[in-house]
């Protein structure tokens, strides 16, 4: 599979150095332990220097186009394509099914009058590419972060998504230009791992009990919203990333909605993993929103987690 291509409909999931295995599962991957990660920073977009190529294309996603850049991911991290080499560079310069599917199912909750980004704060984790962040932001939405492990994949991808879809969508797609006009959305950019990126989160408790008992002011500013596509494939993960999740949810009416294949061969993790996750905990209530069996690739899912 190439990496980083538009039409992603084909894709397994494929490891950098990746050996043939009999792809029934995790088993088949004993992880490995990783380096340590990059350091947590706030990527700054006027510091952005485009010494990178950047191409641009439109996605149509039943009737919603927005913009998505390509960069090479020889050029941002000196590597072959690859989907992920673990703890160095986990996946981000690529365009993952699951981000479609997530818009299109916030498209459906909007129109089914189960959501509205209008005035919320958002916080997409594992952003890549941000298509989800961004169609919150022509929504409306106050303020729209988004996270990444790889500061270079906000630098050189998400930036310019940003950037493309909010400043630049108008004069690239003249339909667009009414809902355009009117983005207000404050966005800003934080590169880190799940385990320590909460320490520069603006909007996060620094308790991640606080979901059981009385919340402070500060707990509940959160983030109204919390988005996250193709986050759950690590099983070593779903635990840093699960704790964040709750540091970071607005109580008491704080949602998330994450959209995921429903399990990845070759290393274990999948949406299944990931709610049973969240079920043992028991703060949050987990409702399937949409399933996506096209027959492409593995069943895909989307979920909303609600707190309890
Ligand atoms: C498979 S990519 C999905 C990218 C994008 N959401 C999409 O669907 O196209 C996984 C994303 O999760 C992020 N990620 C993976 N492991 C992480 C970790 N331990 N800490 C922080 N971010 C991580 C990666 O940087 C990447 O953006």
């Amino acid at each position: 599979m190439a990496s980083n291509q538009s039409n992603s409909s084909h894709e397994t999931f494929r490891l950098f150095d990746e050996k043939p295995t009999s792809g029934f599962g995790f088993l088949d991957f004993p992880e490995k332990p990783l380096p340590p990660p990059p350091p947590c920073l706030e990527v700054i977009p006027s510091e952005v220097s485009a010494n990178v190529k950047y191409t641009m294309e439109p996605v149509n996603l039943d009737g919603i186009t927005l913009l998505k850049g390509r960069v090479s991911t020889q050029e941002v991290f000196a590597l072959s394509n690859s989907d992920l080499v673990p703890g160095k560079y986990e996946g981000g310069l690529k365009l993952w099914e699951g981000s479609l599917d997530l818009v299109k199912a916030l498209s459906s909750e909007m129109q089914d009058g189960q959501l509205s980004f209008a005035g919320k704060r958002i916080l997409e984790l594992g952003c890549g590419h941000g298509l989800p962040g961004i169609f919150a932001c022509l929504k409306g939405a106050a303020t729209v972060h988004f996270q990444d492990f790889n500061a270079e994949v906000l630098q050189y991808l998400t930036i310019p998504n940003v950037n493309a879809n909010i400043l630049k969508k108008s004069q690239y797609l003249a339909t667009d230009v009414n809902e355009c006009s009117s983005v207000q959305a404050d966005t800003r950019f934080f590169a880190g791992d799940w385990g320590e990126v909460h320490s520069i989160l603006p909007f996060v408790s620094s308790d991640e009990n606080y979901t059981r008992s009385i919340p402070s002011l500060d707990q509940i500013a959160g983030y109204d919203i919390i988005l996250m596509a193709e986050t759950v494939y690590s099983i070593s993960a779903l635990p840093s990333l699960y704790k964040l999740i709750k540091k970071c949810v607005s109580s008491p009416h704080g949602v998330v909605y994450m959209a995921a294949k429903k399990y990845y061969f070759g290393v274990g993790g999948g949406s299944r993993r990931f709610i049973s996750v969240v079920e043992k905990d028991g703060s949050f209530t987990a409702s399937l929103v949409a399933e996506v069996a096209d027959g492409s690739s593995n069943v895909r899912e989307v979920w909303k987690l609600n707190l309890k």
